[in-house]
This record gives structure tokens, sequence and C-alpha cells, in this order.
């Protein structure tokens, strides 16, 4: 297999424009300000940046409702701004990603306004009505207890629309083909502005059939390779990042039999099943969906996470499972969210313990996919649950010790900078750690310096080992002739673990610790023992020193 899949040994950060950094000085972040801190992204090891949307929006669903999809929300800059950015990103070796949210627009949306005013309208049937109240208008709601239908009636347009989502995110009739000739139109218009690819929101529902006589969403897979073939006919190295949090037995039908669809999905199995076993410290459910979610076609790969902008949806979980991390992360009403989730930062949730929180994330880096990681989270930020919904854990970035953590000159941030108690911008910022080799933002620059020189954990295959206890969850990778062992304890007890890490009959030397000196030999049943820490982590390179030289890739 060629190399030029970049998403395969990517790592990508994830950002919001608005909560990034404020040039201007109105509390609203900016390209401009985004700019200035390219040089900071680069340094941290990034290789590809996620905007969320940028796009002109009422922001009623922070730039998921868009109201125009060729330009950019005055308060975050221009479009001349947008390409000094991507300008800046490629002089910088960085691509970028960007939302593209085309299961529905703001209701503020231009196409909407006159759908609505005019049925003869060209844009009528780019939404999706009824002229009556259709039946289960309660059903399929995703955001519950705040959203109470699927369909409003407009009483302009003197019909119904369907909106999965809030109501005033009226749905795109997304199987309309004049509707997916525009998507493709948007998508082109931004690869010329720069970018690499899509990061696409909420794709089982713009596949899906919707109507008022569809109580069950059938999808229509075959939509995503006519968007996939558009992208590269554009431009070869674009990809799609799929959002779909759906189950392991549908996997394939969105990276398609041959990878003739989406290059990426994120791993929300994974995900989910990770955060079971922080809580409860066994590792069986994880393996299982790492190997629910193995197969996919060789050019296709996992977008891997911990915690998102979203809620930590645990919708996949048992009951039992659930109450678990419930207990273990959110135990408060006012941290769980959608009767479904938590809606805190990773910090808080592991209690700022430094032990658990590197573990995850070297967790989250060696597992097999390509990591997102979400900005804040590489120093360690935490929430403000006096914040509604969502918005408790989309704070502004805390650049240092300065009024507003640095983000804003103006006293009035889009969203407050979290100013009080242990996650204080006081406390917790990038220029005290930076300053600190002992910091978080440090640990994670060596994580992912550490996490580019392994491409086994993107290309290659995985196996996992069986370990003395349940509590440790030990991988190997193979790739090329080259092989690495990862090894994390769930546990907040040391355990020893023996393991033999080569296929049986092989000889396995020595296991190079890539992290510290603490080289593993074997013992004379040629069986490693490795002593872990509470919560601790390892990560070898199996059989010598030399395999720079067996490496084939450089
Ligand atoms: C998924 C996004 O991640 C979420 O933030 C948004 O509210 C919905 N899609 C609707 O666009």
């Amino acid at each position: 297999m060629i190399n030029d899949l970049w998403y395969k040994n990517a790592i990508i950060y994830c950002l919001s424009v608005g909560t990034f950094m404020d040039a201007d000085g109105d509390g609203v972040g900016d390209f401009k300000g985004l700019i200035r801190r390219l040089d900071y992204l680069q340094g941290l090891g990034v290789t590809a940046i996620w905007l969320m949307p940028f796009q002109p929006s009422p922001q009623r669903d922070n730039g998921y409702d868009v109201a125009d999809y060729y330009g950019v929300d005055p308060r975050f800059g221009t479009l001349g701004d947008f390409v000094e950015f991507t300008n800046g990103c490629k002089q910088r070796g960085m691509r970028v990603l960007i939302d593209l949210v085309v299961n529905h627009t703001s209701d503020q949306h231009a196409w909407f306004q006159e759908a609505r005013r005019d049925p003869k309208s060209r844009y009528r049937d780019w939404y999706v009505w009824s002229e009556k109240k259709p039946a289960h208008s309660e059903d399929g709601v995703v955001f519950p207890g705040v959203q109470k239908s699927t369909w409003t009636r407009d009483p302009l347009a003197k019909a119904w629309y369907f909106h999965r989502f809030y109501e005033f995110q009226p749905d795109l009739d997304t199987a309309n083909p004049v509707v997916q000739a525009e998507i493709l139109k948007i998508m082109g218009f931004w690869l010329q502005l720069g970018v690499s690819g899509f990061r696409m929101d909420a794709v089982p529902f713009v596949i899906a059939r919707k109507g008022a006589g569809i109580t069950k969403p059938v999808e229509q897979y075959d939509m995503l390779r006519s968007f996939r073939e558009f992208l590269q006919w554009r431009q070869g190295e674009a990809i799609i990042l799929g959002e779909a949090n759906v189950l392991p037995n549908t996997d394939m039908e969105y990276f398609g039999e041959t990878g003739e669809r989406m290059q990426m999905m994120f791993n929300f199995q994974v995900n989910q099943h990770l955060f079971y076993a922080l809580a409860s410290s066994d590792t069986r459910p994880l393996a299982r969906a790492l190997k629910a979610t193995e197969p996919r076609p060789a050019t296709a790969q996992w977008g891997l996470f911990l915690r998102n902008h979203d809620e930590l949806d645990l919708g996949r979980l048992t009951k039992t499972q659930r109450d678990v991390v419930f207990a273990a992360f959110g135990p408060d009403k006012n941290m769980q969210l959608y009767n479904r989730g938590i809606r805190r930062r990773l910090a808080p949730m592991l209690q700022g313990d430094r032990r658990r929180l590197e573990m995850a994330y070297s967790l989250m880096m060696t597992l097999p996919g390509t990591p997102v990681v979400r900005y804040g989270d590489e120093i360690g930020m935490g929430d403000d649950l006096s914040l509604p919904e969502r918005n408790c854990a989309r704070t502004p970035m805390q650049w240092s010790s300065e009024a507003q953590g640095g983000f804003t000159y103006s006293d009035s941030p889009v969203l407050p900078v979290i100013g009080d108690g242990a996650y204080s911008y006081e406390h917790v910022n990038v220029a005290d750690q930076r300053r600190d080799p002992d910091s978080m933002l440090n640990w994670m620059e060596r994580i992912i310096r550490m996490r580019k020189e392994v491409p086994e954990i993107g290309w290659g295959t995985f196996a996992i080992l069986r370990v003395d206890t349940d509590e440790v969850l030990a991988m190997r990778y193979d790739w090329r002739g080259n092989a690495v062992l990862f090894l994390h304890n769930f546990g907040a007890v040391p355990r020893e673990v023996t393991l033999r890490p080569g296929a049986e009959g092989t000889h396995d030397s020595l296991l190079v610790n890539l992290l510290s000196n603490d080289h593993s030999e074997p013992g004379t049943n040629g069986r490693h023992s490795v002593l872990l820490e509470p919560y601790g982590y390892r990560w070898f390179r199996v059989g010598g020193l030399d395999y720079l030289l067996r490496r084939s890739d450089v």
C-alpha cells in the first residue's frame, strides 16, 4: 500500500474559531487570532486542523445552523482571512478539515425563507414538508428534554416541516438530486480555498430517507460514494471524516466494501466502551469493541477521540454499564445530558489525576486509528457546569494567566472564560505549561511526537494479547516486518503482567521502551514480565533497536 494516505498517520486537532483566540478585541475568537496561534499548533505536532462551523449563522447551535454555505461569519473574519489561514497552515505542513453541515440549514437560510414564503419557490422541495401533522412527530428527537418534536408547523408555509435536530434546523431533502448537486458545489468551493476534506455532520441522517410517511429511516448509502467520487475527482487527497454513531455491523456500509465511500469515521463504539473501561477497570468490553470495529477496507481509517464538543454519548452501553460510567464520571444530574450522556470535559471527569489523564491519552494515541485531540485538552482544561447544555465544555482557550486567560482583551467574551477553581486560567494555561518541562502540555507534545514515529498504529494490523488480568489492555501491532506493543493498566493498583509479545515460535528479544530507558529483557522461559504502576502505560518496540534499518517507508 502506498504511503500517500496522509490521514493514516495524522494528528487531528479540533477547534472552534470563536473560542480559540480573539485578535480584534471584540470578545469573539477570529481567523486573525487563530493565524497567530498556528506556530503553537505546529509546535504541538498537529498535522491537521478540524474547524467547527464558521459560516454565517445565527449561532443557536454553535454554528451547526448554517445560514450561508459560501461565506465566513463576519464575527470570525472574512473569506480573505480564511484563505490566509489555509495558506498559513499549508506553509507549516498542516492540513485543514472543515465541518460540512448539510443535513439541515438554519431556519434563517435564504433557501428556507424562500421555501416557506412561496409554495412554488424552487427551494420548496429542498426541504421536507407535510400538509398535516405527521403521526409520530414526537419520535426520533436527538436532544430529548430540550427538543420536543421532529416536525414543526410553519404558519407562513401553512405546512409542517421536518427537523431531525432543533426546530430552527429544518432538514434538507438530501434525496433531492438538486440538493445533492448543491452539496457537491459546497464541497468544491471550500476545496478550492485550500481544505483537504470535511468532517461530515450527522451522516446517518444525511443519507436517510425523509418524509411524513417514513417511520424507520432507510439509509441510501450510495450517496456517500457520489460524495467521495466528486471529492477525489476534484482533489485526490481530500477525505470525508464522518460523524456516524452507528453499530459495528453497518460500518462497512459507510466505508464501502472496497473503500469507495467515506475514508474516515469516528469510532463511537470504541469511545463509549473506552469510558466504561476507564470507569470500571474492566477492559473486556473495550477489547470486544475493538474487535467488532476491526474489519474495514485497507484505505479506511477510524478517528479516535476521548471527549468532543458534544456530550459523551453512552447510548450504546448496557444500562448497567452506563450506570457505572455515570457513577464514576457524572454522578450529579447537572453533569448529565439528554438522558444518555455526560457533558463534562475529560480532566474534571478524571479528577485532574495526571496519571489517569496520561493513561487515557496514551491509550487514545495507540488505539487503531488516527487521534483527534480537542482544543484545551493538551493543557487539561476544565468545564463550567453553570453554562447550558453542551456549552459547559466549549469555553474559550486558556492561553495565559492574564485577564480572560489571554483569549481576548474584551471583558465580555463570547462564552465565559473559566476563572474560578482548580481549572481557572490562573492555574491552567498554555504560557505556564510551556515553561514547565513536566507539564501536561509538554507531555502531550512528546507523546504526539512519538505517535508520529510509530506508523504501525495507523497502518498495521493489531492483536489483543492475553495477559494475567482484565485490568490491563495489551495490544500488538504489525506492519512491514516491524512490531510494537502497548500496555495500559486501567486499575488503581500496580499490576505485573507476563507475556510473550511475538507470534508463537518467533524469537522475542528485547522490548525497547519508547518513552524511557526501562527496556524489558525476556526471562529464561522467553516471556517478559512488566510491572505497571497504577494507571501505568508502556510503549515498546518489539525486537531490538535496529528497527529504523528495517523500516521500509523511510
Ligand atoms: C452533531 C454536532 O456534533 C452537534 O454539535 C450538532 O448539534 C448536531 N450534529 C446538529 O448539527
